[in-house]
């Protein structure tokens, strides 16, 4: 009777463990070239919800293109020393690419990390902040088996092509993305990570040992 107690404690708790170890939230923190700017990944019912606030640094002033500032989801971590170029390309899973643009209407034509084409540029302003926006996306995930997962990428803001501000997108739960300035690491295969793996194990057995009492 104690053995069995004991079971179903450690079989909870591991449940609880494991359950706990699922992704919900993400955030990358851009602070460079006297740019600031917050973006926030938060898992809901039907996607990913975003949101794009702009602190200070994109001002008309420096802005290009009439069409503003465009950003992204890039596919690696930024480089030592704030490097924007060692982030790689964007974002593409479905391997859409950027012959066509994308049109918002139509999400196969979109590049999943290219949040600029699905919800608009950012435009320049005169004092260089934008109030917080939020966008539902539906391509944006934090799992999967890879190359469509979000852990361990990082977003570009860009001016005229120019890369002008990155920053890795931190996700609650994960092993932090190379810090700036640090070694850079390859990117992460997504998916639960191996403690949380050996808790599921655990939780299993637990209640493997559970149901073989109860019988
Ligand atoms: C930035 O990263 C790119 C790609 O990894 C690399 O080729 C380049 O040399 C780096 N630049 C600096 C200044 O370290
Ligand atoms: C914008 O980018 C294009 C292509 O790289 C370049 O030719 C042009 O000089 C740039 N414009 C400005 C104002 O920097």
């Amino acid at each position: 009777m104690l053995f069995k107690s004991i079971a179903t404690v450690v079989a909870l708790a591991g449940l609880a463990a494991a359950q706990s170890k699922e992704l919900t939230h993400g955030k990358a923190e851009v602070n460079m070239n006297d740019i600031e700017a917050t973006f926030t990944f938060d898992k809901v019912d039907g996607g990913m919800s975003i949101g794009v606030t702009i602190a200070k640094g994109l001002t008309s002033a420096i802005q290009v293109l009439p069409t503003g500032f465009d950003y992204h989801v890039h596919v690696n971590p930024v480089g030592p020393n704030n490097n924007c170029t060692a982030t790689g390309l964007h974002l593409d899973p479905a391997k859409v690419g950027v012959a066509k643009p994308c049109d918002p209407t139509d999400l196969t034509t979109c590049q999943t990390g290219d949040l600029a084409g699905k919800y608009g540029n950012l435009m320049g302003t005169a004092d260089g902040a934008i109030p917080k926006a939020t966008y539902l996306d539906t391509q944006l995930t934090f799992t999967g088996e890879g190359e469509e997962s979000m852990v361990g990428r990082s977003i570009v803001i860009h001016n005229n092509g120019t890369r002008i501000a990155c920053a890795n997108i931190d996700i609650d739960g994960q092993d932090a993305p190379t810090p700036s300035g640090g070694k850079p690491e390859p990117t992460k295969p997504a998916g639960e990570n191996s403690a949380a793996k050996l808790v599921g194990s655990v939780a299993l057995t637990g209640f493997v040992a559970m149901m073989m009492m109860a019988l």
